[in-house]
C-alpha cells in the first residue's frame, strides 16, 4: 500500500520506517530540509536502538523516501498518516495548529476515499472536528481515523514490532478495513485490534500514559514511605509486581517521570477536565507530586552535604529523561541540575548519548568527556539516568579522584555493599540511610 508520513519527528520517523519493512511504500514528508537531507543519506536525527538498520533496510528495498515538498508523487497515496507535534499552549491545552495546516497540505493530493490517520496525540473530540473541517474542505469522500501510537522512546524498534494493541478510531467501516491492511501482518499475529471511536481513541491514549505516570508518582511515594520506615523499594516494588492484577512494569521508583509525552499529556488531560468540569483530584495530584520530586532529591543532596550547597560540586551522571535515548526533553536530571545551580553548587555533567543536546541547551555547564572525568573533584555523585554504562564503572578509580566519596543513586541501579566496601557513602531512593 502507498502510504505517506507527515512529520518525520519521533513518531513519524519510527512508524515511517517500521511499516515500510512491513512491506508498504511510504514516503515520509518534513519541512525541515537538513533533517531530510540527512535521512536521504541514512542519518537518523535521533538516537534509538535498532532503527538505522531498519532505515538502510527499507531504503535497499526502495521502500522509504523522504522529501520536504507536496507534490504529484503524493496523488497515489492511499493513507495519510499525521504525525506532527502538538506541544502544550501555556494554558495547557494542546496547539492543533500544526494538524490543521498539515491537512490543509494534504487535501489536493488526497484522492477519493483516502484515509487521513491522526498518529499526534491529540484531545478527546478532535477528531470529530477535524472530519468536519475536511467535509467541510473537500468535495471528496474520505475518511479519518484517529491511531495513538504507543512506542517508548530507547525501545520503539521493539514496541512497534510487538504491540499489546492497536487502537482505531473509525469514522467509517471503510476506514477500519483500509486500515486492518495496513497493520496486515499484526492482524495475522492476532495482536487485538480495537476498533472504537475517535473520541474514545483520544482518550485511550491520555489515559495509559496518565496511568502509567500515575503508578510511577505512586511508586516514588512509597519509595519515601521506605525511607520513613527503613523498608525497601526495590524488594517492594518486586513484591507488589508479581500480583499480576498490579504488574511489575513501571513500579520503578526514582527522580520522576520526565520526557516529551508523560507530563505533556497529564497537563492537557487536566486542562481537558478542567474544561469539561471534571475534577481530576488524582491526575492533579500525580502532577503535583511529580514536581516535587527534584525539590526533595535536591533538599536531599543539600542535607547530605551539610546543609549548603554553595561551591558544593556535583557531578551529575545522566542528562536524558531516561537510558536509551537522547532525548533531553522534561528530563528530571535538568530540573535538579537547574535547582542545584540555584543554590550555587558546581556542576559537571556527563551522559553517553545525551551531551550534544544538553550542551546545546547549557552551554555554561562544564561537560565532561566521560563519567569519570565529570567525577575529577567531585564532592557527590547523582546517578539521573539509568544508563549501563554507570553501572559497569570502575568505581575504585572514581574514588581516588574525588574531594568527597559520596554517591546518590536516583535510579538504583548501583549495588550498596560493592560500594560501600570501596568506602563510598552511599545513598539511593527508597532505602533508609542514617
Ligand atoms: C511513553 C509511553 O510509555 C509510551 O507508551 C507512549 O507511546 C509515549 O510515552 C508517547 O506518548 O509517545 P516514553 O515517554 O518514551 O513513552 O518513556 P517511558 O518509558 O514511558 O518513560 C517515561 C518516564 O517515566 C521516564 O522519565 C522514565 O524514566 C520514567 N519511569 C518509567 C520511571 O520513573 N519509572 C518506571 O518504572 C518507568
Amino acid at each position: 500500500m502507498n502510504i505517506a508520513f507527515v512529520g518525520a519527528g519521533y513518531v513519524g520517523l519510527v512508524s515511517g520506517v517500521m511499516l515500510s519493512n512491513l512491506g508498504h511504500s511510504v514516503i515520509c514528508l518534513d519541512n525541515n530540509e537538513d533533517k531530510v537531507n540527512d535521512l536521504n543519506n541514512n542519518i537518523l536525527p535521533i538516537y534509538e536502538p535498532g532503527l538505522a538498520d531498519y532505515l538502510e533496510k527499507a531504503k535497499i528495498n526502495n521502500k522509504l523516501s523522504f522529501k520536504t515538498n507536496y507534490d504529484l508523487s503524493l496523488t497515489s497515496i492511499k493513507v495519510f498518516f499525521i504525525a506532527v507535534g502538538t506541544p502544550s499552549l501555556a494554558c495547557g491545552r494542546a496547539d492543533l495548529s500544526y494538524v490543521f495546516s498539515t491537512i490543509d497540505s494534504i487535501l489536493p493530493f488526497a484522492q477519493e476515499h483516502s484515509v487521513i490517520v491522526i498518529k499526534s496525540t491529540v484531545p478527546p473530540g478532535s477528531g470529530k472536528v477535524f472530519a468536519d473541517y475536511i467535509t467541510k474542505k473537500s468535495n471528496k469522500v474520505l475518511h479519518l481515523v484517529v491511531n495513538p501510537e504507543f512506542l517508548r522512546e530507547g525501545s520503539a524498534v521493539h514496541d512497534f514490532l510487538n504491540p499489546d494493541r492497536i487502537v482505531l478510531g473509525c469514522t467509517s467501516d471503510y476506514a477500519f478495513q483500509v486500515m486492518l491492511d495496513v497493520y496486515t501482518s499484526f492482524v495475522q499475529q492476532k495482536v487485538e485490534i480495537i476498533n472504537t471511536s475517535t473520541t474514545t481513541a483520544e482518550l485511550i491514549k491520555y489515559a495509559s500514559n496518565s496511568f502509567l505516570a500515575t503508578k510511577i508518582a505512586f511508586i516514588n511515594e512509597m519509595a519515601d514511605l521506605c525511607e520513613a520506615t527503613g523498608s525497601n523499594i526495590k524488594e517492594l516494588s518486586h513484591a507488589m509486581g508479581l500480583d499480576h492484577r498490579i504488574g511489575k512494569d513501571f513500579l520503578s521508583a526514582g527522580p520522576g517521570f520526565g520526557g516529551s509525552c508523560f507530563p505533556k499529556d497529564l497537563l492537557a488531560l487536566t486542562n481537558i477536565a478542567r474544561e469539561l468540569g471534571v475534577d481530576a483530584k488524582l491526575l492533579n495530584a500525580v502532577i503535583h507530586s511529580n514536581g516535587m520530586r527534584s525539590v526533595n532529591i535536591v533538599n536531599k543532596v543539600k542535607a547530605i552535604l551539610d546543609g549548603d550547597l554553595t561551591n558544593k560540586k556535583c557531578a551529575i551522571l545522566g542528562v536524558t529523561f531516561k537510558a536509551g535515548t537522547d532525548d533531553i526533553r522534561s528530563s528530571p536530571s535538568l530540573e535538579i541540575i537547574k535547582k542545584l545551580r540555584e543554590q550555587n553548587a558546581v556542576i559537571t555533567i556527563y551522559d553517553p548519548v545525551g551531551m550534544p543536546k544538553a550542551q546545546e541547551l547549557m552551554p555554561d555547564l562544564i561537560a565532561a568527556n566521560s563519567a569519570l572525568n565529570a567525577c575529577i573533584g567531585a564532592d557527590i555523585i547523582l546517578i539521573a539516568t539509568e544508563w549501563q554504562e554507570f553501572v559497569n564503572l570502575d568505581f575504585k578509580q572514581i574514588y581516588d579522584k574525588m574531594r568527597l566519596h559520596i554517591i546518590y543513586d536516583l535510579r538504583n541501579i548501583l549495588l550498596d555493599k560493592k560500594l560501600s566496601e570501596i568506602g563510598f557513602k552511599y545513598y539511593s531512593i527508597g532505602t533508609q540511610h542514617e
